[in-house]
């Protein structure tokens, strides 16, 4: 039998390629603000996760731009043996401070920080439970811990305490969470993870890669919305997001930062981050505390195409974030949306199985801070004549 065999028989993407259906991979010609261009046309980009809207912003440009004449374009190490500048050092007590925790370690990705936080401190003597929902990085960084794993239904707290109930009290637990689930816009139940993690002793960990620098009356994520920071053991985020940046870290108490520093094979066994990719989560993370308007504008915006979808008949969910899934029900018909608005000039992802159940096939779009009004207005316009057109409102 030939490993290969699978490869050339598989034909479904390159199908969808000829029946021009396809949303993957899509290749990005241009960029200039929120539009994009691609295929030489200009669309309005509402399928990223620049939540703020710094990638291009003219201090984080600027930053980048000298960390690479300072210190080049990579430190061609791991931070365990050559690649810990002082870059490193500076950022991690900065975001630290930040984020009111004793350590904070970065990783090289968001991925990378899931992989390597879990299957550090989760071994074959301990008990992973995690939502259904959590994302692919936490899955891989179970498989890659040797600990048991449990799933619960997603936010359904009655069935975790069930299954935390049955654990055998010689196990180490830890409960790990999207803080804000990243197709569907939801919350995580912080506060009653909080006591179900003290009442079962276990530790819990949460993913706010889609809230620092968004959620939290000073962007610290969900745990700050929830005004419980200090009950969260372990938060980890990413730098590709409201960052504007490529990275990420995990903060908590430095004892368990310090083992995690010198037993993440995620960390040890791959280069450090850039200086361009810190230098650029440095300012972005100074613009966070001291701009807090675009978390602000970012609000009012979500706020205002949640309220305008859902009038105009379309589901959204129990979305409390910038992350707007508009639930279409049917793959055909959110491929048909999806192409509908990609020809009318707006990016969105499509979300089929196995992302999320069949049934719950959605259109994902995700806002940013500088979305301008009329950006708002021509979504809406697209959404509607897209809907009526397809014969989904
Ligand atoms: C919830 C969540 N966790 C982790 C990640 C991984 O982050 P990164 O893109 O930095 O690898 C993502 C990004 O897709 C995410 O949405």
């Amino acid at each position: 039998m030939d490993l290969f065999e699978k490869c050339m028989t598989y034909t479904r993407a390159e199908e969808a390629q000829n029946s021009g259906l396809y949303p993957y991979f899509t290749e990005i010609q241009d960029v200039d603000g929120n539009h994009v261009w691609v295929d030489g046309k200009k669309i309005l980009m509402v399928g990223s996760n620049n939540y703020l809207g710094l990638f291009d912003n003219e201090r984080v440009k600027t930053a980048v731009i000298e960390a690479v004449r300072k210190y080049g374009s990579s430190t061609c190490g791991s931070r365990f043996l050559n690649g810990t500048y002082t870059l490193h050092v500076e950022l991690e007590k900065r975001i630290a401070q930040f984020m009111q925790k004793e350590e904070a370690l970065c990783f090289s990705t968001g991925m990378q920080t899931n992989l390597g936080v879990i299957s550090a401190l989760a071994g074959r003597n301990d008990v992973i439970l995690i939502d259904r929902m959590v994302h692919a990085s936490i899955v891989d960084g179970t498989r890659l811990s040797f600990a048991d794993v449990v799933k619960y239904r997603h936010n359904d707290m009655q069935d975790l305490e069930d299954k935390l109930k049955r654990l055998p009290e010689d196990k180490g637990r830890l409960i790990i969470v999207d803080g804000v689930f990243s197709m569907e816009g939801d919350l995580a139940n912080v506060p009653e993870l909080v006591r179900l993690k003290k009442k079962y002793n276990a530790r819990l960990m949460v993913d706010d890669a889609h809230s620092v620098g968004i959620m939290g009356r000073n962007g610290r994520g969900t745990a700050e919305h929830f005004n419980l920071l200090d009950d969260v053991d372990l938060v980890m985020t990413t730098f590709s997001k409201a960052f504007a940046s490529l990275g990420g870290y995990v903060v908590g108490d430095s004892k368990v930062i310090q083992y995690i520093r010198h037993h993440s094979r995620a960390l040890i066994f791959s280069a450090s981050i850039t200086p361009a990719s810190l230098a650029a989560a440095g300012e972005a993370l100074d613009i966070i505390q001291t701009e807090p308007w675009r978390r602000e504008r970012l609000w009012q915006i979500s706020e205002t195409m949640n309220r305008e979808l859902t009038a105009m008949g379309y589901h959204t969910g129990n979305t409390e974030t910038p992350i707007i899934p508009v639930f279409i029900h049917d793959e055909d018909k959110t491929f048909k949306l999806w192409y509908f608005l990609r020809n009318f000039g707006i990016f969105t992802n499509p979300v089929i199985a196995p992302a999320v159940p069949p049934e719950d096939a959605l259109i994902r779009t995700s806002f940013t801070a500088t979305h301008t009004d009329e950006d708002l207005e021509f979504i809406l316009r697209g959404f509607y004549e897209g809907g009526k057109a397809i014969g989904i409102i």
